[in-house]
């Protein structure tokens, strides 16, 4: 029983090395472990018969099965670790990785140029003072004419081609019905801006019949056309540089008296004139003047007391002047080749 088991066991530990220098892979080295020191495996069953010997042949047999064992197992190791590293560099040659190719850029959002636009001027104007509110984009005949001293026979409405919806309601022409609301609302001094989307029968080049304005509204005491010009300069130079000219000319809108149209000079030949600004060499950029007492009336303003100035700017007009845009749909389109370059 003794000399076969020694036998077995000198049988067994040169036929494991053979085997295992055979080994091609893992999983070859793995099937190996099971076969030989597995609980079914050769090295466990002549453990297990150990007990079947008597106890003076017990530790012959005992430390030969056990160095056969320890011989095995470290082969087995150093044999895991060689194939894992020869598995792993095959992989790596196969993926044939080029870390000289350029990495991918993520591309990053940015705000959009109306947008950007209107935290400017936005920016511009609270830096001086003014608040922001905000007003509805669907009005009544009310707020969008009628109290802006424009009746229903005024032939000022047709200054604006309006977008009627259903109920008597309307899309609102411009931003000034806002001043209204505000006003209805609070007492004076007010001193704020309402920017916001405004709605026109209107599509070309230059026209879109959805846009943006920037309304302002200051009522104050003794408020009068040189607060409006300091303000409105201001602003200007601000937005178009310190260097750019500035001039007020009159003009007519129904709820304000005086009323005037600012100017600057033209950003494209400097105001020598071109095709933008018509030969010129001014550009306007927004309307503006004394609040009409009418308005005032209308909102229980007392004029004794109280006046103001009003002015409303276009978002897309100055956007487009700022950045030398020729047409006003590249706003909407939405097209990467022109978002990306703001
Ligand atoms: N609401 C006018 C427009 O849309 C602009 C304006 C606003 C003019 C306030 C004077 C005062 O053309």
């Amino acid at each position: 029983m003794k000399d076969r088991l020694l036998q077995e066991i000198a049988v067994l530990r040169r036929e494991a090395e053979a085997e295992l220098a055979a080994v091609p892979d893992t999983s070859a080295a793995e099937a190996c472990r099971v076969k030989y020191l597995g609980r079914q495996g050769l090295v466990t069953s002549i453990l297990k018969s150990l007990k079947d010997l008597s106890p003076e042949e017990r530790p012959e047999v005992g430390r030969e099965i056990n160095i056969a064992k320890e011989i095995l197992e470290s082969k087995l190791a150093d044999l895991r670790e060689r194939l894992k590293h020869a598995e792993l560099e095959r992989s790596v040659a196969a993926q044939r990785l080029d870390i000289t190719l350029p990495g991918r850029r993520t591309k990053r959002g940015k705000r959009h140029p109306l947008r950007q636009t209107t935290r400017e001027i936005l920016q511009i104007f609270t830096d001086m003072g003014f608040s922001v509110h905000r007003g509805p984009e669907i009005e009544t005949d009310y707020y969008n004419f009628e109290a802006l001293g424009v009746p229903a026979d005024h032939p000022a409405r047709d200054m604006q081609d309006t977008f009627y919806v259903e109920g008597g309601y309307l899309l609102r022409t411009h931003t000034s019905p806002v001043q209204i609301h505000v006003m209805e609302n609070q007492r004076p001094p007010i001193c704020a801006v309402f920017p916001g989307a405004v709605y026109r029968r209107d599509n070309d080049v230059s026209h879109s019949p959805m846009f943006h304005q920037v309304e302002g509204l200051m009522v104050d005491r003794n408020i009068s056309m040189r607060d409006l010009k300091g303000v409105l300069s201001t602003f200007c130079h601000r937005m178009f540089g310190s260097g750019v000219g500035v001039r007020f000319r009159p003009s007519y809108f129904p709820f304000t008296e005086p009323s005037a149209e600012v100017d600057i000079q033209c950003v494209i030949c400097g105001g020598s004139g071109c095709r933008v600004c018509k030969q010129s060499g001014w550009l306007e950029i927004l309307g503006c003047g004394m609040v009409d007492p009418v308005v005032f009336e209308k909102v229980k303003v007392d004029t004794k007391k109280w006046s103001g100035f009003a002015f409303g700017m276009g978002v897309e007009r100055i956007a487009m002047l700022k950045y030398a845009i020729n047409d006003i749909r590249l706003f909407y389109e939405n097209d990467m080749r022109f978002l990306e370059q703001f």
